[in-house]
């Protein structure tokens, strides 16, 4: 998959996938898999260094992850998240940051909202970088929206959005993900611009679907909400093996002869 790509897919009403991806260890695995796009998320925050929100990642954090992502999945479509505040203090900060993600493998960048820089927007995409935007539920924003809430739900939240929306398929953004809106919201986005949607917990009439890849695998117990599917109960199966191995440990059956160098 190419950028150019993501407007076919979209024309041709086959859905786009996508889950994030942080490391190479599940990049190899990914790698291998029919998964269109993995995305350096910024969730990589919550979910790999234990914050409660994603105001903890920063440049050389997302950059750090790309480049591992790069080498576990070289044949897949990369989305690096540019970090809180990086695309707010200006236009040489925002691009040194577009930088260093783009070095370190990605092939576009994902930026939260566009009241206020729409002008970097339109540099990053004029400077031949793919822009993929990001509405709705903005985890950036976390402390203005009050917490982790369904957006677009009011008549006047919703005309908001599509406004937004429209705003970034102007500046040239070639995807938009949709994050926590209602069915209706999602729907009159979707029906509404040229470009390809992703949603995640927008209903299932986005033009595709993100997901965090420990959620879908079932790795984070703590959260749940209804919009993720577990494919799998990873938490319980790994702490299931480990279990064994310390059984085995202590019976003195691990290693056995023909796991030892004799
Ligand atoms: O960082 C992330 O995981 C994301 C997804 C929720 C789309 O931005």
């Amino acid at each position: 998959m190419n950028v150019l790509d993501w407007a076919k897919r979209k024309k041709d009403g086959k859905p786009i996938t996508m889950v994030t991806c942080y490391d190479a260890w599940s990049a190899k695995i990914l790698n291998q898999t029919q998964i269109d796009t993995l995305l350096i998320g910024d969730s990589v925050a919550m979910v790999m260094y234990g914050h409660n929100d994603t105001l903890a990642a920063d440049v050389p954090m997302m950059a750090r992850h790309t480049e591992a992502v790069k080498r576990g999945a070289p044949l897949k479509f990369l989305v690096a998240d540019m970090p809180f505040l990086s695309f707010r203090k200006g236009l040489p900060v925002a691009m040194d940051a577009v930088e260093a993600l783009m070095r370190a493998g990605a092939h576009a960048v994902k930026l939260e909202g566009v009241n206020g820089h729409e002008e970097i927007i339109s540099h990053i995409v004029a400077s031949g970088i793919p822009v993929m935007g990001h509405l709705g539920l903005t985890p950036q924003s976390i402390h203005q929206l009050g917490g982790f809430k369904v957006q677009g739900r009011k008549a006047q939240n919703r005309e908001l959005i599509l406004e937004q929306a429209k705003r970034l398929e102007d500046l040239g953004v070639f995807s938009l993900v949709l994050e926590c809106v209602d069915e209706e919201t999602a729907k009159l986005v979707t029906e509404s611009l040229e470009i390809p949607t992703i949603g995640i917990g927008a209903g299932n009439v986005t033009d595709g679907q993100v997901l965090v890849l420990q959620d879908l695998l079932g790795a984070n117990t703590d959260f749940h909400p209804k919009f993720v599917r577990r494919y799998m109960g990873m938490n319980q199966m790994m702490a299931d093996a480990v279990n064994e191995f310390c059984e085995d440990v202590q019976k003195r059956d691990f290693p056995s002869r023909e796991e030892s160098y004799l």
